[in-house]
């Protein structure tokens, strides 16, 4: 099983997290299930972008993107190469390494 590595996050994983996952769990789903309340505004359908994770190790393991994916991605707060939905980015083989940004598009509106 591949191992996720969460970098720590200020408010949802302060001391980060390291844990396994069965292939094809979407990063989304294995983050809530090590209890990382990661937003998922749209239900995880792929339809908001609140979910958005830059993946620095792992990448081309993942899932391919899906139908609409990159174009949910150009609405994420602090888009990056290595950027993708967590709700749609799967685990493949490889042990991947997640960066939760610092603020979504939900938090990002509110500060403005
Ligand atoms: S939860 Fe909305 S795009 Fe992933």
């Amino acid at each position: 099983m591949p191992k996720i590595t969460v970098l720590p996050h200020p408010q949802l994983a302060p001391a980060g997290a390291v844990f396994e996952v069965p292939e094809t769990t979407s990063i989304c789903d294995a983050l809530h299930r090590h209890g990382i309340d990661i937003e998922h505004a749209c239900g995880q359908v792929g339809a908001c972008s609140t979910c958005h994770v830059v993946v620095r190790e792992g990448y081309a393991s993942l899932s391919p993107f899906g139908d609409y994916e990159e174009d949910m991605l150009d609405q994420a707060w602090g888009l990056q190469p290595l950027s993708r939905l967590s709700c749609q980015a799967r685990a493949g083989a490889e042990n991947l390494t997640v960066e939760i940004p610092k603020y979504s598009i939900n938090h990002a509106k509110e500060i403005l």
